[in-house]
């Protein structure tokens, strides 16, 4: 079999890397895929948002499955456009992606159908959402309407705060179009889960629970990155919690975008929180979660194509997904200066000992070297059967990799060993 994986980043190498377990699969073409990921599958260099580029790759190389990892050709329909020309797509088309490609969208869902979530108003004019501000509660929270690379959501502290979030959303357009409509939410607390599930549009299985590290810096510091790290499973997410969470947002939410005649297939991210009053749903992605993808499919014992094709076929079922026991964390280097200004162009140093658990994000290949080219450069990662003794294995690598520049946090999983104490 010839497979196609849209995308280019740690998330699609950790995909690629299951994929290639199954032995039908021949062959991987990765659009644009990236130095690393060279390794494991052939790069073509064609973006992912270049959607007739990838149909008319996939018609040519007569590809025989897609997998569409990230959210923006998701949304732009790439599923669509593949299916049109006979590709079976792993992914939802563009008016299911839309669940995370607008959040207006996914609120008023929410509301609509009692799945549990943050209390919210929207505004499409900047007056109105000032005059709310006024006399709303804060903190509040401040979430433009459309994909903004993770980065568009302001926790406002103060009243002054809040204003400019939303001026710099509405009038100054800082992330362009997507700021048109915003939505102002209530302020929730709690420990955040991510619960990554494979769903057919009729049956929904979770996979194992994850945590992030979203802030920058050690202690939860510094500024919203794309994330810095992750641990599975996380241990907050009890049995109990996972089946209120099944019955109260799971299931709900795939009954609901039935009704809307939005069917929901491929992979639905549940961005979680445990409030004092039951879990709420923060955030839907369309598509798996980066960087928690890398610590999810090292302990899945299932076949991913298997599993990739039945959520595609309508033919899931529970006992197609098994998870080992046993932990894994992800640590990622990247480049110092993330999330903002950085320097690349470093060459990446690691021994062949650890390549097999090190997926890589942002890093290109050049005369034969691994050089880094992005934000986040590698996703390191260990298991074990225990939290610390994955911590421990991923630590252990970090200290063997080596290039100018990196800087990585030192407390993946610290808030996480505190909760299994
Ligand atoms: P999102 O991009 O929607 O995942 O939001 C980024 C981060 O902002 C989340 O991981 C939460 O830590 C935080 N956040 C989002 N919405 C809320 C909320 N209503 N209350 C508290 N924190 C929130
Ligand atoms: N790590 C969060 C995300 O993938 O959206």
């Amino acid at each position: 079999m010839k497979l196609l994986v849209v995308g280019g980043g740690g998330r699609e190498h950790a995909i690629i890397k299951k994929l290639r377990e199954n032995p039908h699969v021949t062959e991987i073409f990765a659009l644009p895929g990236n130095g690393g990921i060279a390794r494991d599958a052939t790069c073509v260099n064609i973006g992912a948002k270049d959607i007739d580029g990838i149909v008319n790759f996939a018609l040519d190389q007569k590809i025989d499955y897609a997998v569409v990892a990230p959210d923006d050709p998701l949304v732009l329909g790439c599923v669509d456009a593949l299916n049109k020309v006979g590709i079976p797509c792993f992914g939802p088309k563009a008016n299911a992606a839309i669940l995370e490609g607008s959040k207006v969208f996914s609120k008023n869902l929410m509301k609509k159908y009692g799945i549990p979530t943050a209390e919210y108003e929207v505004f499409t004019d900047l007056p109105s959402a000032l005059e709310y501000l006024e006399t709303a509660p804060i903190p509040t929270v401040i979430k433009a309407d459309g994909l903004a690379l993770g980065k568009g959501v302001v926790i406002a502290m103060t009243r002054d705060e809040a204003k400019d979030a939303v001026r710099s959303m509405m009038e100054d357009k800082i992330f362009g179009e997507s700021g048109s409509r915003v939505v102002i939410e209530e302020f929730l607390t709690g420990p955040e889960v991510s619960v990554l599930s494979f769903t057919d549009g009729k049956t929904v299985v979770p996979m194992v629970s994850s945590m992030d590290h979203k802030r920058a810096l050690d202690n939860d510091e510094g500024l919203n990155t794309g994330g810095m790290g992750t641990i599975a499973p996380n241990p907050y997410y009890t049995d109990e919690i996972a089946s209120v969470c099944m019955e109260t947002i799971f299931k709900p939410t795939i009954a609901a975008m039935n009704a809307e005649g939005r069917t929901f297939q491929g992979c639905l991210y549940f961005g979680l929180m445990l409030t004092p009053k039951g879990p709420k749903v923060i955030e839907y992605n369309c598509r798996f979660g980066d960087p928690e993808t890398q610590v999810v499919l090292p302990l899945l014992e299932s076949d991913l194509l298997t599993i990739m094709k039945a959520t595609t076929d309508g033919t899931l079922t529970e006992d197609m997904v098994k998870f080992r026991r046993g932990s894994c964390a992800c640590v990622v280097m990247a480049s110092k200066g993330y999330p903002q200004k950085y320097e690349t162009g470093f060459e990446i140093s690691m021994p062949d000992s650890v390549t097999d658990r090190v997926y890589v994000a942002g890093a290109k290949l050049s005369e034969g070297k691994l050089l880094t080219a992005g934000g986040r450069v590698l996703g390191v990662t260990g298991t074990g059967d225990t939290l610390p003794e994955a911590l421990k294995a991923a630590y252990e690598a970090v200290d063997q990799i080596t290039f100018e520049n990196a800087f990585w946090r030192k407390d993946i999983g610290a808030r996480a060993l505190k909760a299994l104490k």
